[in-house]
């Protein structure tokens, strides 16, 4: 083993590529599941990027909001972190070319959305902020010379050399298979979303890198937290559904059930604009006691195809027209707050082996992300890890090496079950005979495939937190 050997980051939404221009001059080989950036959920954000960018906001004022979203449960420090450098990483998204919606005067439009108590949503192309960011950043690594950009590929293994993770196998169409030695493996793999029977994410996010992760020995935290968005588009037996921005409700929508009476009422201080978990769990109620539940949409003024353009073509697709029906919604599974254990540079428990983005968990949300607060954060500590890695000597690793495999993949009808079985045990309301049930379940499919090993721990994480906090809601609390 000779030369400098390439750092590898597995996943290509905002953590991956944010990691992977921060690295470079390094050698970079960036290894992507889908093509065009298609299967990242960081191209489907909508909202936008919080940052206190308006008059008499402040970055104590987003951390107090951080904080608050994520029932205190996050890590104050690093959240202050966050905070004080959103600025910086909007300058540095129109360095690369990202064009945010603005005034007549120039300045940032912003938005408000659930959790914040100012608007301080940066967003670009009205609700296409995800894919407007993902673009430009995608372009300039495409221009880097030092970034070997791979898409189409998977890796299903990690290679060992003693305790250090020190290679990565790839897969991909028509048989190929490499294994690339690396001088350390970044997993920016995303979420779980696609776990769950219903989710606003994309279906390659399915816990893949926390899989290998965790086949890895790398340690787990926070499992049990799992994100629920309150407005999904309700389509009959969908798995991936488009997301229905919390930013409408900001633009005056509001959530009605089958008789036009307004959800959220008397709920919350904050109304429609409540914590997401309030909201999402409001509108699982009115589903469960067959209400139902609607988004009015029809006050929201102004020209839908520059505002909301992505929720108008998703609902026209599905025959509703946003300015003049109400939309069906319904909870589905959003952002994962726990993921594999990190410290600010991505550190894993495992040597060699980082994490960066939804499928670390460093505390920074705590028990509930407050809305958009994860692009912010896939970008500020993707870059603080590639500058990290740039930075770090290259470590001769030494002793046996070893393969570490994610394993088979469930036969799809198990996968299929698997989500149900999720959505009903660890979905927005949890309690100790469904997890229970679930877990049974969980140890026969087990041998079967990785799918069915990741939910274990996180069924067991659900069953362990006996007390309601943020995301994680228990109807037999103790507490
Ligand atoms: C949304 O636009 O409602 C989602 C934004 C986020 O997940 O922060």
């Amino acid at each position: 083993m000779s030369g400098r050997r390439p750092l590898v980051i597995v996943g290509g939404g905002a953590a991956g590529l944010a990691a992977a221009l921060a690295a470079a001059p390094m050698p970079v080989r960036l290894l992507c599941r889908s093509r065009r950036g298609q299967g990242s959920a960081s191209a489907l954000a909508q909202g936008g990027i919080a940052a206190a960018l308006g008059k008499g906001d402040s970055a104590a004022g987003h951390a107090a909001d951080t904080m608050a979203a994520g029932a205190d449960y996050n890590n104050a420090a690093l959240v202050r972190w966050l905070c004080t450098r959103a600025y910086a990483a909007i300058d540095w998204l129109v360095s690369l070319g990202v064009t945010f919606d603005r005034d007549e005067y120039g300045g940032l439009q912003l938005g408000r959305e659930g959790g914040h108590q100012a608007a301080r949503i940066v967003h670009a192309g009205g609700d296409a902020t995800g894919a407007e960011v993902a673009r430009a950043m995608r372009r300039k690594v495409q221009g880097e010379s030092r970034i070997d950009y791979r898409e189409g590929v998977d890796v299903d293994a990690l290679l060992l050399r003693g305790n250090r993770v020190c290679g990565v196998r790839v897969r991909g169409e028509g048989g190929f298979s490499e294994e690339i030695e690396a001088s350390a493996v970044v997993l920016a793999t995303g979420g779980i979303g696609a776990a769950f029977a219903r989710t606003s994410n994309p279906p390659g996010a399915d816990g893949s890198g926390l899989a290998l992760g965790l086949a890895a020995g790398a340690v787990a935290r926070d499992l049990e937290f799992v994100q629920f968005h309150p407005t999904a588009l309700d389509v009959d037996g969908g798995h991936c559904l488009p997301l229905i921005t919390e930013a409408l409700r900001g633009a005056g929508a509001r959530l009605v059930d089958s008789a036009g009476a307004p959800l959220m009422r008397d709920v919350h201080a904050q109304g429609d604009l409540a914590p997401r978990d309030v909201v999402a769990r409001c509108v699982w109620q009115a589903q469960r006691e067959g209400w139902g539940a609607w988004l009015d949409t029809r006050e929201v003024t102004g020209d839908w195809t520059r505002r909301f353009p992505t929720v108008l073509a998703a609902c026209t697709a599905h025959g509703v027209d946003p300015r003049h029906q109400r939309i069906p919604v319904t909870p589905a599974a959003h952002f994962h707050m726990g993921g594999l254990a990190t410290d600010l540079n991505g550190s894993t428990t495992v040597l060699g082996l980082y994490a960066v983005g939804e499928v670390a968990c460093n505390g920074m949300h705590g028990a509930n992300r407050l809305a958009s607060n994860s692009l912010l954060e896939a970008i500020l500590c993707g870059q603080r890890l590639g500058g990290h890695l740039a930075r770090m000597p290259q470590a001769q690793p030494k002793g046996a090496f070893r393969w570490s495999r994610r394993g088979n993949t469930l036969p799809e009808p198990r996968r299929i079950e698997l989500r149900r079985l999720l959505w009903e045990a660890a979905g927005p309301v949890r309690e100790e005979s469904t997890l229970e049930r679930a877990l049974q379940r969980c140890a026969e499919l087990a041998g079967q495939g990785w799918q069915a090993r990741l939910a274990q721990p996180l069924l067991e994480a659900a069953q362990q937190r006996r007390t309601s906090l943020g995301a994680h809601y228990r109807l037999d609390s103790t507490a």
